[in-house]
């Protein structure tokens, strides 16, 4: 998309402040009774049967109202633009109002000016995916809108203040163990909420997502969504998903067909981008990103997996000679059960990598410091609202100053 075009179908739905001309259903016609005639006797004669053709539906297409999921989509003139979030990989974010309700709600623009083909797959899984999931910890999708023409199509959000990989960039000190306690249990629902409605999200890292002012996260985008449990086609799954920091090891070395794990194995990098405030596996490349797991989890055996002789760029590989786990040394200050639950989300074999559910019921999270209630978070200025960067923490959120201070002082607060 080129510049000059962004800009222009952005000032035209910003400047346009007239109300929204909706597409309307016609009223449903009302079958009046036929009035008599004035002065007519009592023989009324009755109207002649209609031939069915003359209905208004055919005999097998229902009529719409028995579908009352499909409806025109609204004009994205309903909200009045606010100012732009960020524009990602498939879309261009947008902060908005809805001109009805005053809501604040996230608009993200689909990209679909170079699509030849129709409506784009992506786009279809992203809408399917957040409509299957709704979750207190996937963020809420509200509707689908258009804009002017048919490459003009958003998907309307709920607003959240933050996205997590900015909030730690912008942080001065770690999240406390109660508060990532808190994160990780939320975060491990949603997971476990799309998985069990047969959805992968392929995508899971710090910057998909958000956070309000109350402590909540919610996953977003879905736009490498997938359905799970079909038959998977003739070639396999695309390895192209994830971004290369939070991608299982199976992917990277070329498996075609893959399942639940590799989101926990995301969730187990994202884990550890709590705990460190930076990302785990800051890679150049594939090669390189291989070679730092190795390092972490001492490389893979025929023991800790099996399988990873036959997968196919197992042989391109020249494994380093055996180290043990590096995790302590990498993690000094987590407990003992913070380090299994570590190592159980960042398992080379992804049979034996944890799910969701098991992980939910990790003993982590019911030895001290427990997790902080969500309403105990501080509140932090929003940059995606356009907020200044004033007293980064609210006086409610008192913050250890030392990484050191992880585990000891955080209990009391929790
Ligand atoms: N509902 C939302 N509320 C606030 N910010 C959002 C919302 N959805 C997305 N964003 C912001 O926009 C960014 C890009 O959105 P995302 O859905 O991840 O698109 P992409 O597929 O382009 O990465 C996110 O990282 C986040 O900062
Ligand atoms: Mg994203």
């Amino acid at each position: 998309m080129s510049d000059s075009s962004v800009s222009r179908k952005r000032s035209k739905w910003d400047e346009d402040e007239d109300e929204p001309s909706l597409p309307q259903n016609p009223p449903p016609k009302r079958r009046t009774k036929q009035k008599p005639a004035q002065g007519s006797t009592s023989v009324t004669p009755t109207p002649p049967p209609q031939p069915y053709i003359s209905q208004l539906h055919s005999h097998y297409v229902p009529p719409r109202t028995h579908h009352p999921p499909i409806m025109p989509s609204r004009s994205v003139y309903c909200y009045e633009r606010l100012n732009q979030i960020e524009e990602g990989s498939y879309g261009v974010v947008f902060r908005a109002r809805d001109k009805q309700t005053g809501d604040i709600v996230a608009l993200k623009k689909l990209k679909l000016d170079e699509e030849k083909n129709g409506f784009p797959i992506t786009a279809l899984r992203e809408v399917n995916a957040l409509m299957t999931c709704r979750h207190e910890n996937v963020v809420g999708i509200r509707e689908v809108v258009v804009g002017d023409t048919l490459t003009q199509v958003f998907v309307v959000m709920d607003f959240i203040e933050h996205d997590l990989k900015s909030l730690l960039t912008l942080m001065p000190s770690p999240f406390l163990q109660s508060e990532i306690k808190t994160l990780m249990l939320q975060l491990l629902s949603a997971v476990g909420h799309c998985h069990s409605n047969w959805i992968l999200h392929r995508d899971l890292k710090t910057s998909n997502l958000l956070m309000n002012n109350r402590g909540t996260i919610k996953v977003a985008d879905f736009g490498l969504a997938r359905r799970y449990g079909d038959p998977v086609g003739v070639g396999g799954m695309t390895q192209l998903v994830v971004t290369l920091w939070y991608r299982a090891p199976e992917i990277l070395l070329g498996a075609t067909t893959y399942s639940t794990a590799v989101d926990m194995w995301s969730v187990g990098c994202i884990f550890a981008e709590l705990i460190m405030k930076e990302p785990l596996f800051q890679a150049k490349g594939e090669i390189e990103l291989l070679s730092m797991i190795f390092k972490l989890l001492g490389p893979p055996t025929s023991d800790s997996w099996p399988e990873y002789s036959t997968l196919p760029l197992a042989k391109t590989i020249s494994l380093p000679s055996p180290q043990p786990p590096q995790f302590r040394q990498k993690f000094p200050y987590l407990t003992a059960a913070g380090i299994d639950l570590l190592m159980s989300l960042l398992m080379y074999d992804p049979d034996r990598r944890i799910t969701a559910e098991e992980a939910l019921e990790h003993p982590y999270f019911t030895e001290s410091p427990f997790p902080k209630h969500p309403d105990l978070f501080g509140s932090f200025p929003s940059a995606a609202a356009g907020e200044k960067k004033r007293a980064l923490w609210s006086p409610s959120a008192p913050r250890a100053a030392d990484h050191k201070l992880l585990t000891d002082f955080d209990a009391p607060n929790s």
